[in-house]
């Protein structure tokens, strides 16, 4: 009898020990939180440099906010990301993201050939999830 009890002590002690000297796993960045799981890390890394300060659930950027917040992407059903997917793709196309404008002034935020190709292969959805 005291046996058998002492037996899911020593599972659940096991189990905390084995917890505990787990590695951290990646820590997700604080900003980009409610991003798609699933959405690959390059495409993540670009869309946090180039696109996500104009569209996010806080930007100032009212227009740009209405039209894409990537916070609540993840949270749309997928026939939504869809929809939205295509919309990206189409200004990438384009060329028109990020605006013309803006690029005036900051240069920098330009896409780069490579990024530029990551964005639309993900978007166009020639790129599943695990890459
Ligand atoms: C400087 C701010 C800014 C940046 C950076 C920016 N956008 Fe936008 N985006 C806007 C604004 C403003 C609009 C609304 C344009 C309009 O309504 O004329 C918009 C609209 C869009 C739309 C909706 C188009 C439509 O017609 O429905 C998509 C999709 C989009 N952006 C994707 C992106 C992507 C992808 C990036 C990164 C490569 C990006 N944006 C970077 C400001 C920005």
């Amino acid at each position: 009898m005291k046996k058998l009890s002492l037996l899911p002590m020593a599972v659940l002690i096991g189990l905390l020990f084995f917890q505990g000297t787990q590695k951290p796993e990646v820590v997700p960045d604080p900003v980009f939180h409610a991003m798609a799981p699933d959405m690959p890390a390059d495409v993540k890394a670009v869309v946090e440099q180039k696109c996500y300060g104009c569209h996010n659930a806080n930007s100032k950027n009212e227009k740009g906010k209405a039209k894409l917040d990537w916070d609540a992407f993840e949270a749309t059903k997928k026939s939504k990301q869809m929809a939205t997917k295509g919309k990206i793709a189409e200004v990438l196309e384009k060329g028109d993201m990020p605006p013309a404008k803006f690029l005036e002034n900051k240069p920098e935020g330009k896409l780069s050939e490579a990024e530029l190709a990551t964005l639309m292969q993900w978007s166009s959805g020639k790129k599943k999830s695990a890459n």
